[in-house]
């Protein structure tokens, strides 16, 4: 912190992206890099994890290279070194923890180890500065999630998809409708050529739960398919992905909203792969104006997983000096509870 400023370089292999990025103070990007492997994946329909570490292993060194060189600043301005520490595939988190720790032990600075989900929710703090308490409505491939957070780095749980999360049940109608892998955007796209709706179910579960369910309409999507080809009818694959977009969308904002005023909340923010859906976004954005809700959305690109994200959760982690040691091992299940408690090494 040579001139006032914190720089952390953070690295983000949880998954199928290899991102690194270099942000100043938890709010600015200074570099920022990303190699996705999904037309790799795509040809086996979703991401063969064995195939993700080897791809994350060919390019993570380069890519820290080129965001110091785009960054312009010497390796002696980095402060510290973040790494996606869980959930995720534990082969791909392996790659970016044993990058992040020579890293951190070349330059001598501290190591920083971040929950990929709280990075998805800290993506917001590169927007505007997150007020609390919040409502952070997280939307992505592994998960969805209503979480509440009275102040940094601190997290409850109001409510959680209790089977498919759903970007996955959107890249699973995205496959049954006959659409490439990764399916959200796809259906996106689709639903915009519709000319009418097929209504699909809404799961609300019981009215006291902040829970979801998204198997239900899935398996109704599957269902129209099924019984239309049986009827030797051709399917309106538009009107089935936009009554399937709604459907979720309806679910999702609707007990966005109640959870939001029940816990008297003072901005809402919204995260996560599934964040990068207009009609999500725009759903909500309405919602949250008619009740003069300050509302936040990262663009589209710090929706999708990216770096720039766990680098913005770490300078949370830096002010509160909760440094990792070189025992940080990656935990593929890691919970937001055990990070906010800070357990990092254990
Ligand atoms: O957060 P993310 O990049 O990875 C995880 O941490 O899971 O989310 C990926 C998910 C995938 O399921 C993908 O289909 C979905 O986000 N997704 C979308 C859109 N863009 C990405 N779903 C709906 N509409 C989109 N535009
Ligand atoms: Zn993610």
């Amino acid at each position: 912190m040579r001139d006032g400023v914190v720089r952390i370089l953070a690295i983000e292999t949880s998954c199928d992206e290899t991102a690194v990025a270099i942000v100043e103070d938890g709010k600015t990007v200074l570099a920022q890099e990303i190699s996705s492997q999904t037309d790799v994946h795509r040809r086996y329909g979703g991401v063969v994890p064995e195939i993700a570490s080897r791809e994350h292993v060919s390019c993570v060194t380069t890519l820290v290279e080129q965001v110091i060189q785009q960054a312009h600043i010497s390796r002696a301005h980095i402060d510290a070194v973040a790494v996606t520490q869980g959930p995720g595939l534990v082969g791909s988190l392996i790659v970016g923890i044993v990058a992040a720790k020579s890293l951190a032990y070349a330059l001598d600075v501290p190591l920083l180890g971040v929950h990929h989900i709280a990075g998805h929710i800290y993506a917001n703090a590169l927007v505007a500065p997150l007020q609390f308490p919040l409502l952070a409505v997280v939307v992505s491939g592994g998960h969805t999630e209503l979480v509440y957070m009275d102040g940094a780095l601190s997290f409850r749980m109001l409510g959680a998809t209790r089977d498919d999360a759903i970007g996955e049940a959107f890249d699973k109608v995205a496959r049954t409708l006959g659409l490439p892998y990764p399916g959200g955007p796809h259906v996106e796209q689709l639903a915009q050529q519709a000319d009418e709706e097929i209504v699909m179910p809404r799961a609300w579960l019981d009215d006291e739960t902040f829970d979801f369910s998204f198997s239900g309409v899935k398996s109704a999507v599957m269902a129209a398919v099924n019984q239309a080809r049986m009827r030797g009818d051709v399917v309106n694959k538009p009107a089935l992905a936009l009554g399937f977009q709604r459907a979720v969308t309806d679910v999702v904002v609707t007990k966005a909203i109640k959870a939001a005023v029940a816990h008297e909340v003072r901005q809402v923010v919204l995260c996560g792969g599934v964040a990068a859906n207009r009609g999500i976004r725009e759903a909500l954005a309405t919602r949250c104006a008619a009740l003069s809700l300050p509302f936040v959305v990262p663009p589209l690109a710090w929706c999708t997983d990216n770096a720039a994200m766990v680098g913005a959760c770490a300078h949370a982690l830096w002010r509160e000096k909760r440094w990792a040691t070189f025992r940080l091992k990656p935990k593929p299940l890691f919970s937001l509870a055990q990070f906010g408690k800070g357990v990092a090494d254990a």
